[in-house]
């Protein structure tokens, strides 16, 4: 199965080339020999990368420009890199709660790009792979997924659902040896982080990707980043409603 499609000389489509965590896994997939599409609204930005990823790992490099929430264009952008063993799926806003509870269009755009944009794109990834039986698919999700917290409920719930979109996603490709890896990080230390205070356990963006890489190697369903995460959720997870409601987190 996924050692079939996972390795030196296999084209991977990383779409949200340009964020953090994906920058670091492009890395991580040039070092070891994947031929990498790059996929981002930031042409400028998809550019320097692309050439910056040949010269490090000597492998092919295609650049296409791709926006999450322009649903009609996923089709054919799909069409247009189709070619690949492999789709990782980075995009992701985190819009301020605050801002996102006052401001319809805002947590609009906060709840379409985690949620509705990648079930899009993925519905069209995975009927292909099924039909190929063949490849392998791997979605950042969050640990803030897990359970919704006072402060950042909308993003948390949008991440849910997409935490669970890729569970039954993974059992309806099994049977055609089509692999599903769903990323829960903690707080990593990008952009999408940068100026908060406070965050527990941060990580650097090269550790998380260095994780993911060998999740995708061992063709792991889930793979927590930092490790630690897996047993601090799995502790919350009985913490009864009744509690959760009081904390203020
Ligand atoms: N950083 C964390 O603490 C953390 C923790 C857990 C999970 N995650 C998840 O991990 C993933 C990557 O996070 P990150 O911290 O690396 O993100 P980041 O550096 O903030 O980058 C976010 C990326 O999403 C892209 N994006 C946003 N809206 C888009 C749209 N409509 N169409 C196409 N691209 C769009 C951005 O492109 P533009 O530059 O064009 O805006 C950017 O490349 C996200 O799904 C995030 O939710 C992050």
């Amino acid at each position: 199965m996924i050692e079939k499609t996972f390795g030196k000389g296999c084209r991977v489509l990383v779409v949200g080339a340009t964020s953090g965590i994906a920058k670091e896994l492009c890395r991580e997939f040039a070092r070891h020999g994947f031929n990498l599409v790059l996929a981002a609204r930031d042409e400028e930005e998809l550019a320097i990368l692309g050439a910056d990823l040949k010269i490090r790992g000597n492998v092919e490099v295609r650049v296409v420009t791709f926006d999450a929430l322009d649903y009609d264009s996923h089709p054919a952008f799909w069409e247009s890199c189709s070619d690949v063993d492999g789709v990782v799926c980075c995009f992701g806003v985190l819009t301020d709660e605050a801002t996102a509870r006052r401001d319809p269009k805002a947590c609009r755009v906060l709840i379409e790009t985690n949620y509705n944009a990648n079930v899009s794109l993925l519905n069209e990834v995975a009927n292909s792979f099924e039909e190929r039986k063949r490849g392998f698919i791997c979605v950042l999700s969050t640990v803030a997924g897990e359970r919704a917290r006072r402060s950042n409920y909308l993003y948390g719930s949008a991440k849910g659902g997409l935490t669970a979109y890729t569970e039954g996603l993974r059992s309806r490709l099994f049977p055609a040896g089509v692999s599903v890896t769903t990323v829960k990080p903690g707080p990593v230390d990008t952009g999408m982080t940068f100026g908060m205070d406070k965050l527990p356990l941060l990580a650097p963006p090269e550790k998380v990707a260095s994780d993911i890489y060998r999740g995708l190697r061992r063709g792991a369903d889930v793979v927590w980043t930092p490790a630690p995460w897996r047993i601090i959720m799995g502790l919350l997870r009985f913490v009864p409603a009744s509690l959760w409601k009081r904390m203020d987190f």
